[in-house]
């Protein structure tokens, strides 16, 4: 039996032995029984690469970030590594765009001229990964090909397929698609199989929202859909077991990574993924994450380094094991 005496000498109540409080009295106590990390080997920066040479198209909902051409992208590269983050994601702004994306699987494009920048400049610790999608590279913004008003599956598979075996061959260290269509996991795996590329790993967008927190993105890669939305292939909000379903065809289908997307209002989805699947887990902190703690921080209304600690680690501690994150290289400096 515990008692707790006052100040006073007066005894205020019996309150147990237990007391949390005292582990968290320092910061070395608190440090010592802290249950989640990040760090840096958990992060990957996603980076635009655009044509010319010395150019910097700064974006304006994301403070910091930029389209880079490929001389610029592998300096950004180099600090990257240098910082021991673990990879870059690339997205690719082509100098035009057409109705089948193709200048995506243009094996001269701007992701594999940039992929092979980058691996010239022997970043060895750095995992090169190429984002395969159309909607960056098609006239009208979807991620694939329109017929009858829709996205066309199947015909469109053959071309992400295509896409990944062109980044694969310019020297991508994984290869990540993320269109959201039926059985491209499958495609792409048979694809790089068939071309040798065994050894290639997949890191599948699994389970993609249809999701307002794109916005900056759309601008940063100028990838907005011409006409209506991405919800006929990406996911509905709301749905949580369809996700599940989404990540076990994927595992099944050969990815070697699952990711969901966005994070932060999805860690339900994390934490279940968690739970269910053992595969390695990503998830994306995307850019109207992002953008909203620039820009309440900007207005002096929240602290940016605290808010962005606090919700990574909410990332990690929800389950995932890889965070794709535009503050990559902010806090890796902190670390
Ligand atoms: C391409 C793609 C998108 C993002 C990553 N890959 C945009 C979209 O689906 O519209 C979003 C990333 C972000 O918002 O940071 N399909």
């Amino acid at each position: 039996m515990t008692t707790h005496v006052g100040t006073d000498g007066s005894v205020v109540g019996d309150l147990g032995p237990v007391r949390p409080r005292r582990l968290r009295r320092t910061a070395a106590l608190r440090a010592m029984v802290r249950e989640h990390h990040v760090r840096p080997e958990d992060l990957i920066l996603p980076l635009f690469a655009c044509p010319g040479t010395q150019i910097r198209n700064n974006i304006d909902a994301m403070p910091g970030v930029a389209q880079m051409s490929v001389d610029l992208l592998v300096e950004e590269c180099r600090e990257v590594a240098g910082l021991g983050i673990s990879g870059v994601i690339l997205f690719g702004i082509p100098d035009h765009k057409d109705s089948t994306g193709s200048p995506g699987y243009d094996p001269d494009g701007i992701v594999p001229q940039a992929i092979r920048a980058i691996k010239d400049a022997g970043l060895d610790d750095l995992l090169v990964i190429a984002d395969v999608c159309l909607c960056e590279y098609t006239d009208h913004g979807h991620c694939g090909i329109i017929r009858d008003g829709d996205v066309d599956n199947d015909r469109t598979v053959e071309l992400l397929a295509r896409e990944a075996l062109v980044y694969a061959n310019a020297g991508a260290d994984i290869i990540a698609p993320s269109d959201m269509m039926d059985g491209r996991v499958g495609r792409i795996r048979g694809a790089l199989d068939e071309a040798g590329r065994t050894d290639v790993p997949i890191m599948a967008y699994s389970a993609k929202y249809a999701s307002a927190f794109y916005g900056p993105f759309r601008e940063a890669a100028g990838s907005a859909p011409q006409f209506g939305d991405r919800r006929s292939y990406q996911m509905d909000p709301p749905n949580i077991r369809e996700a599940m379903l989404e990540i076990e065809l994927d595992i099944e289908e050969g990815a070697d990574i699952i990711m969901v997307k966005p994070a932060l209002s999805y860690l339900d989805v994390l934490r279940a993924a968690r739970e269910r699947f053992d595969t390695p887990l990503a998830a994306y902190n995307v850019s109207g994450e992002f953008a909203m703690i620039k820009a309440a921080a900007e207005r002096g209304w929240i602290d940016e380094v605290r808010v962005r600690d606090e919700v990574l680690v909410s990332i990690k501690r929800a389950g995932a094991d890889v965070i794709l994150t535009y503050f990559a290289k902010d806090v890796a400096r902190c670390l």
